[in-house]
């Protein structure tokens, strides 16, 4: 859907999408399709990519605000999808960070000993859960889904092993009024629709995202010299570009796909990730930054070596 589709639906331009957001078109599910239908295939596509089968993988991680069912987890349907019945499946909520979430639970797992390949899927229908008579929140939305295995592996715990280096989340729900959706299982018993002070939301952002991409160079004896690629939450052109010039990365290592996708919240890095690792650009060995901010707030960074 192209922001001229979008000036059919609500009184908007493309002008000033592009203009306040970079975003130039979005992808919204067909009938029939669903949060676990868009996360199967992008699970296919990363163990085609990887050379392994489902019979290899001994957990699902699905990170999404848009399940399919309030319960079972979208993780145990896509489990189902993909023909297995060993191995266990859960989802992580956290929104627009539930990536980074998923990849740092993911490699939590695997460190201590309870997973050796997991499967990490973002997977999100927001057009589902948009109020489309509000020009102030969907335009800025998507639907898609992306996915990555990680496997364990012996490492000698310095920066130049692959897999995760460190991680940083945080969380502070005293935020929750500037972006949430005003139903749930529990309050309304309704799913609701999305939310957002967008102004609000903006003012805090590019502080959060650079406070723990700090921490991740810190923790790491890193720069933002020694980094190849920055994969950010595609919220926001403005989000990601004030970013990257705050922590002082170069441009040219930003990897910006939120023209392409618009906000898919949880699916947006690994639509990222696909894009620039299918594109040739991140390579085996490079040094990588994942991060996100979203509704919670919740914020994250996770630094990898890929
Ligand atoms: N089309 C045309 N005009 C619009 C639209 C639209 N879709 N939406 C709002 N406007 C109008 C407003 O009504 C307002 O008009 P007024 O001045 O006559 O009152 C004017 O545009 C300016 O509105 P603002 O809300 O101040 O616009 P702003 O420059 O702040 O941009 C935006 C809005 C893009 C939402 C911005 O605040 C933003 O990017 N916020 C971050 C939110 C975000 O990205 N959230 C994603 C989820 S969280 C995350 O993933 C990080």
């Amino acid at each position: 859907m192209t922001n001229r589709d979008i000036e059919d639906v609500v009184d908007t331009s493309d002008e000033w999408i592009v203009q306040r957001t970079g975003i130039r078109q979005r992808y919204v599910a067909g009938e029939g399709e669903t949060t676990s239908s868009l996360g199967e295939a992008a699970a296919r596509a990363a163990l085609d990519n990887a050379g392994l089968t489902p019979a290899d993988i001994d957990l699902i991680i699905c990170a999404t605000s848009t399940p399919d069912n309030t319960f079972p987890a979208t993780a145990v349907n896509i489990q189902n999808r993909l023909g297995m019945s060993h191995g266990f499946a859960f989802d992580v909520q956290a929104v627009c960070t539930g990536f980074v979430y998923a990849v740092t639970t993911a490699d939590a797992y695997i460190r201590g000993g309870l997973a050796k390949r997991v499967l990490v899927i973002g997977a999100e229908t927001f057009s589902r859960i948009l109020d489309w008579n509000d020009r102030t929140t969907c335009v800025l939305f998507g639907d898609g889904a992306g996915a990555i295995v990680l496997e364990a592996s012996e490492g000698e715990g310095k920066t130049s092993d692959r897999g995760v280096l460190t991680a940083h989340l945080r969380s502070d729900g005293s935020h929750k009024d500037k972006l949430f959706v005003d139903g749930g299982p529990s309050s309304t018993g309704t799913v609701g629709k999305l939310r957002m002070e967008g102004r609000e939301v903006f003012k805090y952002a590019v502080g959060m995202i650079t406070d723990v991409i700090t921490a991740a160079f810190e923790a790491t004896g890193t720069t933002s010299d020694d980094l190849d690629w920055l994969v950010p939450h595609q919220a926001n052109r403005r989000i990601i570009d004030g970013s990257a010039k705050k922590l002082n990365i170069a441009p040219e290592k930003v990897v910006v796909t939120v023209d392409l996708h618009g906000n898919t919240s949880a699916a947006s890095i690994p639509l990222a990730l696909a894009v620039a690792a299918g594109d040739g650009r991140i390579k085996k060995g490079d040094l990588v930054m994942l991060e996100a901010m979203g509704g919670g707030f919740t914020w994250g960074a996770v630094l990898l070596r890929w």
